[in-house]
C-alpha cells in the first residue's frame, strides 16, 4: 500500500456531483420556489432581509449601475437592487424559482458557467446563498469576472458557521434538525434535508479567495454577518476601469 493516499475531493455524506448534482438541483428548486420565501423567513427569524440588504450596500455602486443577480431565484436581491437605484438583470437555472420570481427586472434562465452577457458588460453581479448550489463553482466565479467590466464589483451571500461554540451549537440543533421540520411541514421534506447537507460543497475563506482572485476579483473582503451566521466576500474586478 501506497504512503501516501489519495486526495478524495468528492463533498462527503450522500452528496452528489456533476450533471446529477445539476439535475437535483434544479428540480429541487423548481419544487420548492412556491413557498421559498416564507420557509426562508422562518428559517432565519427574518434575518436574512438585513444580511441581504448589507451585501447589496457592500456593492458600492454608483446609482443607475447595472447588476447582474446571478441565481436570483425569487428576487429578494433583485428588489433590494432597483430600490438602492441600480439597474438590474436576473438569472438562474430553475424556471419554477424565475416563476415565481416577484422583481420587475428581466430575467433570464441560464447557467452559471454559461450566461448570456457579454465580456466586461455589467457593473456589478451579486450572488446570495448559491455558491454551494453550483456543480461547477470555479467556472461559474470565471463567468462571473468575465461579465463584469474591470473596477466593477461582485458581492456574495453565503451560509456560514458561528465561530463561538455555543452558538455554533444552537445553531447546529436549528439548521439540522429543526429546519428539515419546518421545511417539510411548510414546503418539502427532502429539499430541507439537503439543504444543511449542502454546506458540505463550499469551501473555506481561503479557497474562496483563490477562486476569486483566479477568476480576475482582488482587493477581496470577507465578514461574518450575525455572529457568523452568515458570511459576506466582495471583491473588486482588476484592470483599468
Ligand atoms: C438558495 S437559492 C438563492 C436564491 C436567491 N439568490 C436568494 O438569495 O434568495 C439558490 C438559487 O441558485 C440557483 N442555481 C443553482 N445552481 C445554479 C446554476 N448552476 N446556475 C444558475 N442558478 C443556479 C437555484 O435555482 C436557486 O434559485
Amino acid at each position: 500500500m501506497s504512503a501516501i493516499e489519495p486526495v478524495d475531493e468528492r463533498p462527503p455524506y450522500d452528496l452528489p456531483t456533476g450533471e446529477s448534482k445539476t439535475k437535483l438541483v434544479r428540480s429541487m428548486f423548481d419544487t420548492i420556489a412556491p413557498r421559498y420565501d416564507i420557509v426562508n423567513r422562518m428559517m432565519t427569524l427574518g434575518l436574512d432581509r438585513r444580511w441581504r440588504e448589507g451585501m447589496v450596500k457592500g456593492l458600492a455602486l454608483p446609482f443607475g449601475a447595472t447588476v447582474l443577480d446571478l441565481a436570483c431565484g425569487t428576487g429578494d436581491l433583485t428588489v433590494i437592487c432597483h430600490k438602492l437605484g441600480y439597474k438590474v438583470i436576473g438569472a438562474d437555472s430553475s424556471s419554477g424559482m424565475l416563476l415565481s420570481n416577484k422583481a420587475s427586472a428581466p430575467l433570464v434562465l441560464a447557467d452559471s458557467c454559461s450566461l448570456p452577457l457579454g465580456d466586461a458588460s455589467v457593473d456589478g453581479v451579486v450572488c446570495g446563498y448559491a455558491l454551494r448550489n453550483f456543480t461547477d463553482l470555479e467556472n461559474s466565479l470565471i463567468e462571473a469576472g468575465r461579465i463584469v467590466r474591470p473596477g466593477g464589483r461582485v458581492s456574495i451571500l453565503e451560509i456560514a458557521s458561528p465561530t463561538a461554540a455555543v452558538v455554533r451549537l444552537g445553531f447546529n440543533v436549528w439548521f439540522r434538525h429543526l429546519v428539515p421540520l419546518i421545511g417539510g411541514v411548510m414546503s418539502d421534506r427532502s429539499a430541507y434535508e439537503y439543504l444543511p447537507k449542502s454546506t458540505a460543497y463550499l469551501p473555506d475563506t481561503p479557497t474562496l479567495r483563490s477562486l476569486l482572485l483566479q477568476a480576475g476579483f482582488s482587493a477581496i473582503n470577507h465578514r461574518y454577518l450575525s455572529g457568523g451566521l452568515s458570511q459576506i466576500l466582495t471583491a473588486t474586478k482588476s484592470g483599468t476601469p
